[in-house]
C-alpha cells in the first residue's frame, strides 16, 4: 500500500508536525507521527523575519535551517515507523510561511523550508510550494485544507463546519446538500495573539490550558475595539497571517485601555478568538462543529466555544476518525497525494482562484 508524508508547521511556528498515513477511500490510517519543537533561537528568527525583519541573507539561512529540520522530521517518522521507505510515494511539506501578503500588486505567499533539503536527505519525492499556483491564478493561496476536509469529512446527512484552531482560525462549512458549494476562509486568530501577548507578559510559549487568561476577566470595550477591525466584516475570500494579527495589534489597541490587567487582555484575546469564529460560521441550526489544530487543547477556549455555540455541538475530529492534533499535517500529505496524481487541490470557491489548478512543485527523489 502506498504511503504518504505530511510536513507542516503553521503561523504558531511551534514547531514541525509530521505525519505518515495512507488513504483509502475516505478514510485516513495514521501510522506514525512525530514533532520537532523550534530550538528557541530559531523561533525568534523565523518571528523576526515575519514582521520583515529580516535581510535576503537571513531568510536564504532559515530556508536551509528549516528545510533540514523538516527532513529530519521526516527522517525520525520513518525510523520510527519501521516502515519499508520505498513504500512511501512522496512528501506533502508545506514549509513555515514568513509573509503571506493575499492582495496587490505584488501579492505573494513566502514560506521557507527548502523542499531540495528534504528530497536530497530522504531519497523520496518531495512536493513543495502549495500556495503560489493558487495565487497565480488570483487566488488568496488559502486556505487550502477545505478540499481536503470536503474529502474526508464530508456528509450526506449531517451538515459540518470544520474549525481549524492554529494560530490563525479557518473554517471549512460542508453542507450535507451537494449541490450547495462548501465555502472556506480564515475567521481571524486563534492562538497567534493569545500566544503573543502571553510570550511577551510571562515569557511562556502560550497559555496552558488558558489557565491565565482563566484569572482575567473580559474588558467589553477592548473586545469591541477589537472587533471593529475591517477584517472581521470583509466577505470571503479572505485569508490572514501574523503580518497582520501581531503583538502590535495587541499594544496599539491595549494602549487606549490603559487600566486592563494583562490577564484580562489574555481573556479578552481568548473571547475574541471564539466570537470572530462563531459569528462568520454559516447560521445553521443543524450544524455540528468539529475542531482541530493545538487549540483545540485549551480547555478554557473549549469551554467558551462550546458556551457561545450552544445548542450547536462542538466536538472534535477525532470524533470522525481523525486525531485533532493531526489533520492539518495529513493535508498537505493528501495534497501532496492530489500533486502527484496531477489532481486539483485548491477549491476554487474558497481561494477565489479562476478554477481548480494541480497545485505544488515536485521534487523527484
Ligand atoms: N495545552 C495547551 N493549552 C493551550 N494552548 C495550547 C496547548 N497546546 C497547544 N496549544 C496551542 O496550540 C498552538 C499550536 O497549534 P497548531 O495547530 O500547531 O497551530 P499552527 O498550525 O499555527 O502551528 C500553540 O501555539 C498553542 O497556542
Ligand atoms: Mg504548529
Amino acid at each position: 500500500m502506498d504511503t504518504w508524508i505530511g510536513l507542516m508547521s503553521g503561523t504558531s511556528m511551534d514547531g514541525i508536525d509530521a505525519v505518515l498515513v495512507s488513504f483509502q477511500d475516505k478514510t485516513v490510517r495514521i501510522h506514525e507521527t512525530h514533532s520537532i519543537p523550534y530550538p528557541e533561537n530559531l523561533r525568534q528568527r523565523l518571528v523576526l523575519a515575519s514582521q520583515n525583519q529580516a535581510t535576503p541573507d537571513e531568510v536564504g539561512e532559515l530556508d536551509t535551517l528549516t528545510g533540514t529540520l523538516f527532513a529530519d522530521a521526516a527522517e525520525s517518522l520513518i525510523r520510527n515507523s519501521g516502515i519499508e521507505r520505498s513504500s512511501i510515494r512522496a512528501i506533502g511539506s508545506h514549509g513555515q510561511t514568513l509573509r503571506h501578503q493575499p492582495s496587490g500588486l505584488g501579492r505573494f505567499s513566502l514560506q521557507v523550508g527548502n523542499p531540495s533539503i528534504i528530497a536530497e536527505k530522504t531519497g523520496i519525492t518531495t512536493v513543495g510550494d502549495f500556495r503560489s499556483r493558487d495565487m497565480a491564478a488570483g487566488g488568496q493561496g488559502a486556505p487550502l485544507v477545505p478540499a481536503f476536509h470536503q474529502h474526508i469529512f464530508g456528509s450526506e446527512t449531517q451538515d459540518r463546519c470544520i474549525l481549524n484552531l492554529g494560530g490563525i482560525a479557518n473554517i471549512t462549512w460542508i453542507p450535507s446538500d451537494q449541490d450547495s458549494s462548501v465555502t472556506g476562509f480564515d475567521t481571524g486568530p486563534a492562538n497567534a495573539l493569545m500566544d503573543a501577548w502571553c510570550h511577551e507578559q510571562t515569557g511562556r510559549a502560550y497559555d496552558e490550558d488558558g489557565l491565565w487568561a482563566e484569572e482575567g476577566m473580559v474588558d467589553q470595550a477592548l473586545l469591541s475595539d477589537m472587533l471593529s477591525d475591517a477584517y472581521f466584516e470583509r466577505l470571503p475570500p479572505k485569508s490572514t497571517g501574523k503580518e497582520k494579527f501581531n503583538l502590535e495589534w495587541v499594544k496599539t489597541l491595549v494602549l487606549r485601555h490603559e487600566a486592563t490587567r494583562p490577564e484580562d487582555v489574555q481573556r479578552t484575546l481568548l473571547q475574541l478568538s471564539v466570537i470572530t469564529a462563531v459569528r462568520q460560521m454559516p447560521q445553521s441550526p443543524t450544524m455540528v462543529v468539529y475542531a482541530c489544530g493545538g487549540g483545540t487543547r485549551n480547555r478554557l477556549l473549549m469551554k467558551e466555544l462550546a458556551l457561545a455555540l450552544s445548542p450547536i455541538r462542538v466536538l472534535n475530529t477525532d470524533e470522525l476518525g481523525l486525531d485533532a492534533q493531526w489533520v492539518e499535517p495529513t493535508a498537505f500529505a493528501w495534497l501532496a497525494q492530489q500533486t502527484m496524481e496531477r489532481k486539483p487541490g485548491n477549491l476554487a470557491e474558497v481561494t477565489g482562484a479562476l478554477g481548480p489548478r494541480i497545485l505544488g512543485a515536485i521534487y523527484p527523489a
